[in-house]
């Protein structure tokens, strides 16, 4: 079997090099040769009569893909000539935008905030008609979050505290897809990363922000290895399981009776803090998952 691993060309990223070099180094320990692929090197022309990827100049396709990158189109035209892609494009575009994601997640029946997503407003949109937007004081008590429909790292996730401040977010963002969800203070600054392989829970981490109502590293989280109770993992297997993905970490927050509940479901979550603070080398998962379900 000979199999790729795709990152993206452009994120110069050592956590997704990392990633792919770990992919490469599981298949080697399965005795699977996994060439690592940017997605900025993959031309796809699409001519009559030609079948896709024609232009590509492969030996051979590959008999599987691992995709750890959010090149969608790529995802979808690998899959249209019979590739098996892991995650696939389908698990990657609603995990991408969050506006997509927690409908996928609430029609499976799993407890997440309480969310509203922001009505679609065209660019050229001016004014923008705030006032409509006012009805959410009757839904949500302030602070409340508002979340971008595409965002990482907790970069695109801001707590607002009144009427201003609502007004102001909206009119920063009025372009970009949007959400409004309750705030969950009993998790503020604290959450898990349950990292879910196929249908199992291979490893957790709990973080913890001193200073930030967001527990992300990448805010000034602290991080430790988290044993994940029962509940926890059940939950977190059937968030990644409704939006289909193969490979996901899923973050947790607390309620107010300390249940778990689903903040959200990554398709590409870094691996290499994981293997980090719990020795759990998430990439030998994933290969011996997409191996498994091959032969399946
Ligand atoms: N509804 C919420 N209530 C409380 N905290 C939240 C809520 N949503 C997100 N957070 C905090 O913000 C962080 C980032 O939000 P998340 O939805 O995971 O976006 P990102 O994709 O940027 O990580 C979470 O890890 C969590 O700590
Ligand atoms: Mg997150």
């Amino acid at each position: 079997m000979h199999g790729w691993v795709i990152y993206n060309g452009h994120l110069q990223s050592e956590a997704f090099l990392t990633f792919s070099q770990w992919i490469h180094d599981a298949g080697k320990k399965l005795g699977i040769t996994i060439e690592q692929r940017k997605n900025n090197e993959l031309f796809v022309l699409l001519e009559q009569d030609k079948p896709l990827m024609d232009t590509l100049n492969y030996q051979h396709n590959p008999d599987f893909v691992i995709f750890i990158d959010k090149d969608i189109a790529l995802a979808k035209q690998l899959e249209a000539i019979g590739i098996p892609v892991f995650n696939s494009a389908q698990a990657i575009a609603t995990c991408d935008n969050k506006v997509d994601m927690y409908p996928v997640l609430h029609q499976a029946n799993i407890a997440i905030p309480r969310t509203v997503i922001a009505p679609k407003i065209f660019s050229k949109a001016n004014p923008i008609q705030l006032s409509s937007f006012h009805y959410l004081e009757d839904i949500f008590t302030y602070p409340f979050i508002i979340k971008e429909g595409y965002g990482s790292y907790g970069q695109q996730v801001y707590l607002i505290h009144n009427r201003k401040e609502l007004d102001e977010k909206i009119k920063e963002i009025a372009d970009r897809p949007f959400l409004f969800q309750e705030f969950i203070g009993s998790s503020c600054g604290r959450d898990l990363r349950i990292y879910v392989v196929g249908n199992e829970v291979v490893a957790g981490l709990a973080r913890t922000a001193q200073d930030d109502f967001r527990a992300n590293v990448s805010v000034g989280g602290t991080v430790k290895a988290h044993l994940a109770t029962e509940k926890e993992k059940k939950l977190a297997i059937d968030a990644a399981q409704a939006v289909g993905a193969d490979f996901a970490g899923v973050d947790l927050l607390y309620d107010e009776n300390e249940e778990p509940i689903v903040c959200e479901v990554n398709t590409s979550a870094h691996i290499k803090n994981i293997y980090d603070y719990t020795g759990v080398n998430i990439a030998e998962h994933i290969m011996t998952w997409t191996i498994r379900k091959l032969k399946s």
